[in-house]
């Protein structure tokens, strides 16, 4: 499952990023030395570090552990990994996949967060490949996609302006995709039935299903 979630940072926050790259907060050096042999040989982009990194990944990473939907749809653990990335023209980062674990804790999904306009820059687009075709996925600044680090994916190559997102990892309480996807299926489900004023006696017998389904698949 593949799930774009908007405004998961306001136009402050994005503003407040873009701002300390201009006054040298943030700085950017070549990305392959942050991938595994397979992916360094095609992966060419910018990774930021600097003394203000710490605070923006720090905020972005709690702007999207509190996000209701991502919480549904990821069931997080934790995040596992958060970086901030740049792409200029001529960068791209070529088909791979991502390391089923980090510091020895597991991958279930990655994320990409979007900080500039799509307008603004040519190319950029995440693609998940998958068998029965290719997904392009381009989303306004503040805008995320969730999606299983189970697929081979790339970035295309930039042509002109800058890509600019924060990306990371994220390890589930619920290891199997479509366990977590049942799991969110019946999230909405409730959601809507709770909005719809059905009888709580309804409810709580779903809440109920939906308890017991997470305390059997979770692994905590
Ligand atoms: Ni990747």
């Amino acid at each position: 499952m593949l799930l774009n979630i908007a405004n998961v940072l306001d136009a402050a926050a994005i503003t407040a990023i873009h701002n300390e790259i201009k006054s040298g907060g943030i700085v950017f050096t070549d990305g392959s030395a942050t991938a595994g042999w397979q992916a360094k040989a095609v992966k060419k982009n910018e990774q930021a570090s600097g003394a203000a990194l710490d605070g923006i990944i720090q905020k972005a990473a709690a702007a999207i552990l509190a996000h209701p939907l991502f919480r549904a749809a990821a069931n997080p653990k934790q995040l596992v990994k958060v970086m901030l990335s740049r792409y200029k023209p001529g960068m791209a980062y070529g088909t791979h996949v991502d390391n089923a674990l980090m510091g020895g804790i597991r991958t279930d999904l990655s994320f990409t967060l979007f900080l500039k306009e799509p307008d603004t820059y040519e190319g950029g687009a995440l693609v998940i490949e998958g068998n029965d075709g290719d997904n392009e996925i381009k989303l306004p600044a503040g805008s995320l996609v969730l999606y299983p680090t189970t697929t081979l994916h790339h970035v295309a190559e930039v042509t002109s302006g800058e890509r600019l997102a924060i990306v990371g990892w994220v390890r589930s309480y619920i290891r199997s995709h479509e366990d977590r996807e049942t799991l969110f299926d019946l999230e909405n489900a409730i959601s809507s039935l709770r909005l719809a004023n059905v009888d709580r006696a309804i409810l709580d017998r779903l809440l109920k299903v939906k308890a017991n389904l997470l305390r059997g698949w979770a692994e905590d």
